[in-house]
This record gives C-alpha cells, structure tokens and sequence, in this order.
C-alpha cells in the first residue's frame, strides 16, 4: 500500500513535535510537509499531491475559514481539524464546508491515525467513482422541476405517489428522473422500488465537498424502472447529521443533472422549512378524504401561508378517493383550493405492489389508479 500523504498546517512546535511523534511509529502514513501559513499551504498544494490536510486550530486566521478557502481551491485532500474545544457551531461549520474529521487536542494517537485512514479511503472511493463515471454525465441545459410529496398526516400515500408518479414521468424516456427520500428516520421509498442502495442520502453528505451534478450520479440507485434512487440512510439519528445546508446542496445539484426531482417529505409539520419545500417547483399536499386528513391539511396550508410560501406551487392531491367519503366539491371548499388531481383507492393492490416493490403503474397500467397517475403526471409536464 502506498503511504497516505499528510500535510501539516500549523505553527507551534508543540503541535508540530507531537505529529511527527505520531507519526514516526507508523510506515503507512507519509509526513510530506509543515507549513505555517496558509499561503504556504496551497503552495505546497499546488506542486505535490497530498491525500490529507491537517490544519490546527492554533494559527493567526479561523481554522474553520482557511479549511473553506483551501477547499474550494483543492477539492482532492481530506481535511481534519485539530481544535482545543469542539464547539457545537464549529461542528456545523465543519460539516458544512465538508471537513473530513474534527480532533481536539491534546491528540490522541490512534484516533488520530485512524481518522487519516478513513478519510484517505473515502479519496480512494471517490477516484474510482470519478473513473468509472468519466464522461458518461452531462449537464442538463436548464434547472430540473422539483416535486415535493408532502402530508403532515403520516400514512396519507405520499411515498406511494412519489413512486408511482416518478415512474410515470419517467415514461418519457427522453427525461431522467430521481426520487429522492427525505424521510431521514422513516425512509421506505428505496423498499417500495425494490432497490438494494449501494449508497444512501448519509454517504453523500460525508463527501458534500465534492458534490457535483457529474458526480452525484455515482451516488444513485439506477432501478429496473427506469428512474434513480436516493434512498434515506439508516444510521441512527441521520437527521442531526444531516442539516438543511446539505439537503439545498444535494437538491440543488440533482437540479443540473435531472429533469425531475421527486422528493418525498416525512409527514411532520416542523418540516415547513426543509428545502424539500422551500425549493419545490410544485408541493403536491396530500389529502385523504376523511375529516381528520382535510383537517391537517388545512392546517398545514395555514402555517405555509403565515410563511408566504407561494399558493401557485401548491397542488392538492387527494389519495384513496372514491369512497363514501368526503366529496371533492366539499374538500375544495373547505380548502378554498382547488383539487389538483386525484388517485383512486385500491387497498389490496396498492397495499401489495408497496410489499412486493413493484410500482403500482407497471403492474397494473390499465387500472383507474394508473390513469389518475397518468394524468397527474401530464399536468405536471405541461402545467396549463
Ligand atoms: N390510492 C391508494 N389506495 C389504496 N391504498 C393506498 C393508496 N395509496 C397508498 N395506499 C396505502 O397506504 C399505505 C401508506 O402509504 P404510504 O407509505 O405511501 O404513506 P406515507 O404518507 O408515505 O406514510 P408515512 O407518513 O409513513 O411516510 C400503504 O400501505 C399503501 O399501500
Ligand atoms: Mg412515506
């Protein structure tokens, strides 16, 4: 194995004697230089390839400010931070500006080595993904839609929808589509496509540094029905990891690679201000026709509206209808908006092609339900 090449930014001796200690008892990790000054540094850049950057917090500017500047010059190092105290808003910072690792001092060898270690495979992993996507990907002319499923009542059929609608639009197969699962503690859509993710929402935001609309793709599950997946991670509290910077990146860069972004929203009502809503081209709020669902959703439409969020994005969907239930001329009053579209309920299919992770669409294209979709998915392409 080659040495990972290690650059130490930092000017005390005490920091600079207690690396090259570390480091004199391994042969895998390659001390390539000391500097002092961040000048220095991205001279040093400049001319040698380095696997990972140490910057220590003890210099003249703002560790966190100097890891920003270098990293939007050399995207390839790693960078870990070797800090006093680790402060709550510095690890925001950090996460945000795609630092790899934060140390606080004094280091502690292992951790130390074992941080470097993981942050120079993660370089490796992103190479070979650069490779193999090496000129496959092309930026899209123009800003891909954005359509956001969204319900604050759980259960209402918004991971259902977004499936199925993302098939739909995916029809036309001049247009790339990418569902995406917001659902950070709950996420079901990669389930109800049937996909087994080599990576999850949480391994873009480890790299969010080096997200690009070329690179995003290495990222996505390619399903058998023609459109991508960005399925939620699994990790344990995966939203405190995850804040609304990295979820407006990801977002944003889907946007120059797709033509539509599918996203579907956890039914909770603090979501307002996710960017799955802000940077919706059209929410799609999902009502069942029962009191209690018409209810929420007028709810939510009350919040949005004290937030100013834009009534024309905003496209009520009732799911499950065509029951006993509340009629649409009721809803829409009740709302004062109008019904967008609707899909019919079909309990044991619907409930089966969710189990078996087929979309509903593919399975049963000449069903009611089918054609609502098809039709949902018509007004979104040529909204009139
Ligand atoms: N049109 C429909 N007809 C019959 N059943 C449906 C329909 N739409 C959804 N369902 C069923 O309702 C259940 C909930 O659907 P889904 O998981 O899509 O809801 P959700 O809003 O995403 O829920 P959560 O809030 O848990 O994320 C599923 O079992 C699904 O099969
Ligand atoms: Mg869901």
């Amino acid at each position: 194995m080659d040495a990972i090449r290690v650059l130490l930014l930092g000017k005390t001796d005490e920091i600079r004697n207690k690396i090259e200690e570390i480091f004199y008892q391994v042969d895998y990790i390659m001390l390539t230089g000391k500097v002092a000054t961040e000048q220095d540094a991205m001279m040093v850049l400049a001319n040698n390839i380095i696997d990972v950057l140490l910057i220590d917090s003890d210099l003249e500017d703002d560790s966190y400010d100097i890891a920003d500047r270098i990293s939007s010059e050399y995207v390839e190092p790693a960078i870990i931070i070797l800090e006093n105290t680790l402060l709550e808003e510095n690890i925001h910072k950090a996460f945000l500006i795609g630092v790899r690792d934060v140390l606080t001092k004094p280091l502690n060898p292992s951790e130390l080595m074992d941080s470097i270690y993981k942050a120079n495979e993660q370089i490796k992993k992103r190479t070979s993904l650069r490779k193999e996507n090496n000129g496959k990907i092309n930026k899209k002319p123009g800003r891909g839609k954005i359509i956001t499923v969204y319900s604050t009542k759980g259960g209402a059929g918004k991971t259902f929808i977004a499936a199925n609608l993302a098939v739909a639009l995916a029809k036309n197969k001049e247009k790339k589509v990418v569902l995406v699962d917001l659902d950070l503690d709950f996420g079901n859509a990669g389930l109800a496509l049937n996909v087994n993710p080599k990576f999850t929402i949480l391994d873009i935001v480890d790299d969010i540094r080096n997200i690009d609309y070329e690179f995003i793709e290495s990222y996505l599950t390619l399903t058998t029905y023609g459109i991508w997946v960005l399925p939620s991670g699994s990790r344990l509290m995966a939203n405190e990891f995850i804040n609304m910077d990295h979820i407006e990146i990801i977002l944003k860069t889907l946007q120059n690679a797709f033509d539509y972004i599918i996203v579907d929203m956890p039914g909770r009502i603090e979501d307002i201000g996710n960017p799955g809503i802000i940077l919706a081209d059209n929410l799609l709020m999902v009502a069942t026709p029962d009191i209690s669902s018409i209810k929420n959703v007028k709810a939510s439409l009350g919040i949005l509206s004290e937030r100013n969020y834009p009534k024309t994005k905003i496209k009520i969907v009732i799911n499950r209808a065509g029951g006993k239930e509340i009629r649409n001329r009721d809803i829409e009053t009740t709302l004062n908006y109008s019904v967008y579209a609707q899909v019919k309920a079909d309990w044991k299919r619907a409930a089966s092609t969710m189990n078996i992770g087929v979309p509903f669409i593919l399975k049963y294209p000449y069903s009611t339900l089918s054609k609502n979709f098809k039709y949902l998915a018509k007004k979104i392409v040529n909204p009139s």
